[in-house]
Parts: structure tokens; C-alpha cells; sequence
């Protein structure tokens, strides 16, 4: 059971735009009503953030949240990983298992990337909304459950709807209220406040004293900047700010490092390049370990991070030509390749 790490638990929904308001407010409104919600939006925009505050506002706050991630399993695991299965109901169902809708009884249910569920299972959970009872896969027995289900999208639903790959009704059962959060290009305002509150976080995650706030030229250049990876890529940024320092160079390599990236192209570059402390933290086990944060060894890591980015991004724009993209990187031929090789720098396969 997948309770909420205690990292996501202690971030506030942070924001002035217009959008982040309206939402602080649904997220009071609806909380205590237990509506089904289907929050939408962007990557990283803070989807799953607000549904973590509509747990935390509800009276089911310290019973179950469990989360499923639609996208992650094909649809006979998916299946089984919601509803269960009974001992031997296939080969290798050595033992009875509950699925994630038993687990999350009297709590929490968060289905994300809900909208890349097949038709057949959405039938399946529609089922269950309306009736509230499911049948674990090899059972004879029906199970009820009281679960408020929170769905999360980062596709257009309605336009799936139409185009006939998301149901009608579950669509509407789901949605009793739908959330919209703005990509953060279209709420500049709300920049400069998310790079304090996340600067004064990561510096206190370090353990260090002086929070260093950034120039009044770095927070206007990372306010008009466009951000197609949203909240989740500023936190990067600000990550390595914190590491590398805010030199107009330092920030133009990053920033042009990771735009344009889409998770859709398959340009060679990780759209969600995760930044240095998340790195960390996810080789230990969500944790921010002191013993972990020798600068240098970071400072190693940002850089590699960063040359990782910023070479790949040229040598996919100069079609894999290494002495064209040594001379843009203004380093020797010989290094470009030592680089390449070190970073475990890959073509894409159509340039492989
Ligand atoms: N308004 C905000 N204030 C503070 N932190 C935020 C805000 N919005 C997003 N974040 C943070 O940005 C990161 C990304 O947000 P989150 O994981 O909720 O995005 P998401 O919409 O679920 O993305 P994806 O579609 O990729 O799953 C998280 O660490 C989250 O805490
Ligand atoms: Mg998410």
C-alpha cells in the first residue's frame, strides 16, 4: 500500500495566479463532499499534489491512499492489480492477492493517467462506481467498497470522449467535478513565488544557513521562460542553480538545454531529467541523507547532468555530426567522443 511519502505530504500548494486560488478553494469546498474529481492538466503542472490535498483536507486522512498508474501495466496486470485476484485464477497467482480498490477501503483511491485505461476495464470501473461491488479475478466472492476515487489526466478526456477511446459515462461518473490546472506559462505571476519557496526548501534540505535568494535578472529571466515541463522542470533548474550558481551561462545552458523537449520526440534527451537531489533521493528510497550531500560529489553529478543535456541536444540538432558539434561546444573532437562515451550518451535509433 502506497502511502503518501511524507516529501510530497509537506509541500504546499504554492501560488497567486488566479487558477492556484480558484483550485485552493475547490480543494476546501470539495473535500469534505467526497465527489469523484478528475484533476487535469499538463506534466508536472502539480496534479498529483492536489490530490494529496484533497486527501489531506478529507475526513479520510489517515485511512488508506492508494494510487494506481493506468499507464504503467498492461491491461490483464492492471486488472488484477485493482481488483484482486483469488490463488491460482492464472499461472503464477501462487496466492491470493487484494487489489488496490479492497486496500483502499474507506480511503483514498488516486487512479492517474486514467485516460490511458482500455475500454474494457473502463466498463469494469464503471461497474464498480455505480454498484460499488467487484469481484476479485478467479472469485466467486463480491466485494463492496467505500472509496473516494480521484482520477488524474494529462490528456484532453472531453476529446477523447469524442473520438470514442474514453466512455461517456465514465467520464461523467468521474468527473462530478473537474480541476484544471494551468500549464505555468500561462501563470508567470506565479514564478517568482514557487523559486522562493523551493530555493528557501532545497537550501534547507542542505543544511545551509544563508538561504540564498536569486538576482532580480535570474527570477525575470526563469519568469518569461516557457517551461513545457512546468513546476516539476523548475524544480530542476533551481536545483542546479543552487549547485552550480546563477551566471548568465549557467542558466542559458540550462534553459536551452531542456526546452523544446517533448515526450513525445524521441530526440535523445530525458524529458524529465530528474534533478540532482531527486536523483538522490530516488537511489535512497525517497530520502535526503546528510551523509549524501558532499558538494563536490553533487556539484559532480549537476555538471554531468548538465553536459549530458547540452551535448545531446547538439549533436541532435547537427544530425550526429561529432566535429560539427565539437566546434559549437568549442571542445576538442577527442573529448566530444571521451564524453560521449562517458555520459552514455545515445543516438537515437533512427541516427544509430
Ligand atoms: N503550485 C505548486 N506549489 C508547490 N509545488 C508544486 C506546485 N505544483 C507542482 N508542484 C511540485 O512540482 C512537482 C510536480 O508536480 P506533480 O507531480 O504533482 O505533477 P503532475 O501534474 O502529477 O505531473 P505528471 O503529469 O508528470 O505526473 C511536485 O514535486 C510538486 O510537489
Ligand atoms: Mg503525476
Amino acid at each position: 500500500m502506497s502511502h503518501l511519502s511524507s516529501y510530497q505530504a509537506e509541500v504546499e500548494l504554492v501560488g497567486i495566479s488566479r487558477n492556484i486560488q480558484r483550485i485552493r478553494e475547490l480543494i476546501d469546498q470539495v473535500a469534505e463532499t467526497g465527489f469523484n474529481v478528475i484533476v487535469c492538466g499538463e506534466t508536472g503542472v502539480g496534479k498529483e499534489l492536489v490530490v494529496s490535498s484533497l486527501y489531506q483536507k478529507s475526513n479520510r486522512l489517515g485511512k488508506p491512499f492508494v494510487k494506481v498508474n493506468c499507464a504503467a501495466l498492461p491491461d490483464t496486470l492492471l486488472e488484477s492489480e485493482m481488483f484482486g485476484y483469488e490463488r491460482g485464477a492464472f499461472t503464477g497467482a501462487i496466492r491470493t492477492r487484494r487489489g488496490k480498490f479492497e486496500q483502499a477501503h474507506e480511503g483514498v483511491l488516486f487512479l492517474d493517467e486514467i485516460g490511458d485505461m482500455s475500454l474494457p476495464l473502463q466498463s469494469k470501473l464503471l461497474h464498480v462506481l455505480q454498484g460499488g461491488d467487484f469481484t476479485p479475478l478467479g472469485s466467486e466472492k463480491q466485494f463492496k467498497t467505500d472509496v473516494w476515487v480521484i482520477a488524474a489526466t494529462n490528456r484532453n478526456l472531453k476529446k477523447d470522449v469524442e473520438e470514442g477511446n474514453f466512455r461517456n459515462d465514465l467520464y461523467y461518473r468521474l468527473s462530478t467535478l473537474s480541476i484544471y490546472i494551468d500549464p505555468l506559462r500561462n501563470r508567470p505571476e506565479d514564478i517568482p513565488i514557487l523559486i522562493e519557496y523551493y530555493t528557501r526548501k532545497y537550501n534547507q534540505e542542505l543544511n545551509r544557513k544563508e538561504a540564498g535568494r536569486l538576482s532580480p535578472d535570474a527570477i525575470a529571466k526563469l519568469s518569461s521562460y516557457p517551461w513545457p515541463g512546468n513546476v516539476r522542470e523548475l524544480q530542476n533548474v533551481l536545483q542546479r542553480i543552487i549547485v552550480l550558481g546563477e551566471s548568465e551561462e549557467t542558466l542559458d545552458a540550462m534553459l536551452s538545454s531542456a526546452p523544446n523537449v517533448r515526450c513525445d520526440e524521441s530526440n535523445g534527451l530525458s524529458p524529465r531529467a530528474p534533478g540532482v537531489l531527486s536523483e538522490i533521493m530516488a537511489d535512497n528510497g525517497g530520502r535526503l541523507d546528510l551523509a549524501d550531500l558532499s558538494l563536490k560529489k553533487i556539484r559532480k553529478k549537476a555538471m554531468n547532468q548538465v553536459e549530458r543535456d547540452l551535448i545531446g541536444h547538439v549533436l541532435i540538432k547537427t544530425g550526429w555530426n561529432r566535429s560539427k558539434a565539437s566546434r559549437i561546444l568549442k571542445i576538442s573532437y577527442k573529448t566530444l567522443l571521451q564524453k560521449i562515451d562517458e555520459l552514455a550518451i545515445v543516438p537515437p535509433p533512427e541516427l544509430a
